[in-house]
C-alpha cells in the first residue's frame, strides 16, 4: 500500500507569516527520504497554503510521485497541464471551508468533471476523483472513467471508535470501484490511531495523509513521523 504525504500544512505555517519557512519543498524531500511513496499538495484557488511556485518546484524535485489535488477550475487546470504532475486528484472546493469537506458531485458536475479529466489525460496525467464512499457517488464517478477514485474517509475518521458502519461503507465502495477495474485510494482525517482498519482493506492501494503526520512531525521530526505511519499501515496490512 502506498503512503502519500500531504505537505500543505508546512505551507499553512509559512503563509501565516508570508515568509519562506517552513518550506514544503524541503519537507517533501525529507518525506521521500523517510520512505513516503509520494507527495500530495492541494493548489487551492485562494492560494491559502501551497503557492504556484511550490508546485513548479515540486514537479521538478519530487523523485517519487507528485499528486496534485485541484478543483476543476480553468486556471488551476491550466497550471496542471503546464506542470504535468504524475497524478491529479480532482476535489470539490469552497472558499469558506476549513478543509475539503465532502466528495465531488459527479452527477451534477458530470460535464465539468469530464472536461477536466479529458484535459488532464491529454496532458499525460493519471487521474483520480475524490468522492464520498456511497454507492451512488461511486457509480457516478465510475461513469466518468477516471484512472482512480479517492474515497473520502472523513465520516469514518469521525466515527471510528463506534460501530463500524462507516468502515463497512468504505469497504463496499472500494469493492464497487475495484470491481469496475478502477484503482482505489483513500484519505482525509486519517491518523495514527484510526488508519489501521482502512489500511487493512485490500482493495485500497494508496492513502493520502497530511494533518496527522505533519502534526506529529512537530514533536518527533518528519522522518520518524513518516516511518511510524508507514509501520502502522504495514502492520495493519499484514503480508501481501
Ligand atoms: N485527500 C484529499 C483529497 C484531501 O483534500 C486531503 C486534505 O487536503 C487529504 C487527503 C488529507 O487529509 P488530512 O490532512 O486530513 O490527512
Amino acid at each position: 500500500m502506498r503512503l502519500y504525504v500531504n505537505v500543505d500544512h508546512a505551507a499553512t505555517v509559512r503563509q501565516a507569516r508570508r515568509t519562506d519557512e517552513p518550506d514544503p519543498v524541503r519537507l517533501a524531500v525529507l518525506v521521500e527520504q523517510a520512505g513516503g511513496d509520494g507527495i500530495t499538495v492541494h493548489l487551492r484557488e485562494d492560494r491559502r497554503h501551497i503557492q504556484d511556485r511550490d508546485v513548479e518546484l515540486l514537479a521538478r524535485t519530487v523523485r517519487t510521485v507528485l499528486n496534485l489535488e485541484l478543483a476543476a477550475a480553468d486556471e488551476i487546470l491550466g497550471i496542471a497541464e503546464r506542470v504535468r504532475p504524475h497524478q491529479a486528484t480532482l476535489v470539490p472546493e469552497r472558499r469558506e471551508e476549513i478543509t475539503t469537506e465532502g466528495g465531488l458531485d459527479c452527477r451534477a458536475g458530470a460535464a465539468r468533471l469530464a472536461g477536466a479529466l479529458a484535459r488532464l489525460k491529454a496532458a499525460g496525467v493519471r487521474t483520480s476523483l475524490f468522492i464520498s464512499p456511497d454507492p451512488g457517488s461511486v457509480a457516478a464517478a465510475l461513469a466518468l472513467r477516471p484512472d482512480a477514485v479517492e474515497l473520502h474517509t472523513g465520516r469514518y475518521a469521525g466515527e471510528w471508535r463506534r460501530p463500524r458502519a462507516a468502515l463497512a461503507e468504505l469497504e463496499t465502495a472500494a469493492r464497487q470501484a475495484r470491481g469496475a477495474g478502477v484503482a482505489v485510494h483513500a484519505g482525509h482525517g486519517l491518523t495514527y490511531e484510526n488508519v489501521g482498519p482502512v489500511a487493512a482493506l485490500r482493495e485500497i492501494e494508496e492513502l493520502n495523509i497530511g494533518h496527522s503526520v505533519v502534526s506529529r512531525a512537530i514533536f518527533v521530526g518528519i522522518e520518524r513521523a513518516v516511518r511510524e505511519m508507514r509501520e502502522r499501515i504495514d502492520r495493519a496490512r499484514g503480508p501481501a
